[in-house]
């Protein structure tokens, strides 16, 4: 079992430089399987997940060669069956890219239902399925949680209009479509940076999508895509999650390697807050000296504020003057953290979607939990902060999606290590 060990109260300092996004490595790595040939892969996060979905690729038969820390080959011509059992599925969510990747170029897929970050909801897939359907594919849920795809005869372009605004719907349809007969229009997409990304990706390989980024993207099925090169996209999650912890830190860090466009909604909310944001080219320099102030959000998608930073910004503002209330937007909870932040001195009071936030003077250390990845980001930021020493358990979930977390942060003059347990004495001290 890994903890982190955090002696809080450092202001943090210096310059840092953001990964690849997940979010579009675990789109694009999937994608890589509708292409001919080997295409290679820049700026990929080293997170758990990216690691996961490339065990997936290479368990299908994918050839996977790894270049350079941050570079991978894919070549997903020898797929030997378009089968993934649940016992890789289960591991990572983003796995279900998979169904509309191998249904696009191999017209089948056989693929367990997904697992990953687990708020506490349900996660549906109707969307998803209904965009298979109106493509052509019949698709039904068999025994054992598989959900198999099936078009013999290839997908046929189609007019499909989401119910509801969901990324992983959005690019699973774009990822079936683009090697369909004819054109497809997708109407009410996700507009998240992540969504871009994959069509810059599809189009440099040959592919015709165009409008990703609006909420109408339309897709001219083409015979085949060739192999190439692409860098992914900075991770606007990763920088914001360094951009809250300055705010409940204090200091001044460069946050470098980025696209500033991409993080005007958490930009603007922090300086609501009380924090200078400078931008620049591609950094922004992030500067907390006084009080932070009170503020309400909602999260919403896409250019709205993201819900994947609600948990980060909500601790940030347990230390704020006054009370903020949070509304969440996107998911139907969110905030099983709160409990943790609770036990560290923060009032929070939840109400379903709402949270109302009573700033305090400072939060005191206490072993707390990453429940999920975010949550994970945010139980990290208030041990900073935070007077003592805190220990985040469960930091599996902060590697699936955070890359290098606690060097980064300790290069900017945080004290804070990675504690490796052996497993029986971590299962003595349970039973106790
Ligand atoms: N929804 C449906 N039906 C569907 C799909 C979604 O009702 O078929 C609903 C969901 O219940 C939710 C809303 O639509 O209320 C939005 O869900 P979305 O499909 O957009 O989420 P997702 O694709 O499963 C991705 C990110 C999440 C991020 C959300 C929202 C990936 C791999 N995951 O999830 O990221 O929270 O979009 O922005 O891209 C994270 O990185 O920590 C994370 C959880």
């Amino acid at each position: 079992m890994t903890k982190y060990i955090i002696n809080g109260g450092n202001r943090l300092n210096g310059e840092v430089s953001i990964s690849g996004a997940k979010n579009a490595a675990v789109a694009i790595i999937p994608a890589a399987l509708l292409v001919d040939g080997a295409c290679r892969i820049e700026n990929v996060p080293k997170i758990i997940d990216v690691t996961l979905q490339l065990e997936i690729l290479r368990e299908l038969g994918a050839h996977i060669r790894l270049l350079n820390s941050t570079t991978v080959e894919v070549n997903g011509d020898y797929i030997a069956e378009a089968k993934v059992p649940y016992e890789l599925m289960r591991k990572i969510r983003a796995s279900y890219y998979l169904i509309g990747a191998l249904l696009g170029r191999y017209h089948h897929a056989e693929v367990a239902m997904p697992g990953g970050c687990n708020f506490g909801g349900i996660r549906p897939i109707d969307q998803h399925i209904k965009g298979f359907k109106a493509l052509g594919a019949q698709v039904e849920i068999r025994e054992g949680g598989y959900i198999c795809a099936d078009a013999p005869d290839g997908l046929t372009g189609a007019h499909i209009y989401f119910d509801v605004v969901s990324v992983g719907a959005t690019i699973n349809i774009m990822l079936a479509a683009v090697l369909a007969r004819g054109q497809t229009i997708l109407e009410n997409c996700a507009k998240e940076p992540h969504i871009v990304d994959l069509a810059n990706f599809l189009n440099s390989m040959g592919a015709d999508v165009k409008g990703a980024g609006t909420d109408v993207i339309k897709i001219r099925g083409v015979r085949r895509l060739r192999g190439g090169m692409y860098s992914i996209i900075p991770d606007q999650i990763e920088a914001g999650t360094f951009m809250a912890a300055v705010a409940a830190c204090g200091g001044q860090v460069l946050v470098k390697n980025i696209i500033p466009k991409h993080l005007e909604c958490i930009t603007a909310k922090l300086k609501e807050m009380g924090v200078e944001v400078t931008e620049y080219d591609d950094s922004v320099l992030v500067t907390r000296s006084g009080r932070l102030r009170k503020t309400n959000l909602k999260t919403l998608p896409y250019p709205g504020f993201p819900t994947d930073m609600q948990p980060q910004l909500t601790t940030a503002l347990c230390l704020a003057d006054g009370t903020s209330i949070i509304t969440e937007g996107v998911w139907d909870t969110r905030y099983r953290y709160t409990e943790e932040l609770a036990r560290m001195g923060a009032s929070i009071h939840v109400d379903g979607k709402i949270a109302v936030i009573e700033g305090v003077r400072e939060l005191t250390a206490a072993p707390v939990r990453a429940f999920d990845l975010r949550a994970g980001a945010a139980m990290v930021i208030a041990g900073l902060a935070a007077k003592g020493v805190t220990q985040v358990e469960q930091v599996t979930n902060i590697e699936r999606g955070y890359e290098n977390l606690v060097e980064k942060f300790v290069s900017l003059g945080a004290d804070m290590y990675r504690s490796e347990i052996p497993e029986t004495e971590a299962a003595m001290g349970a039973a106790q």
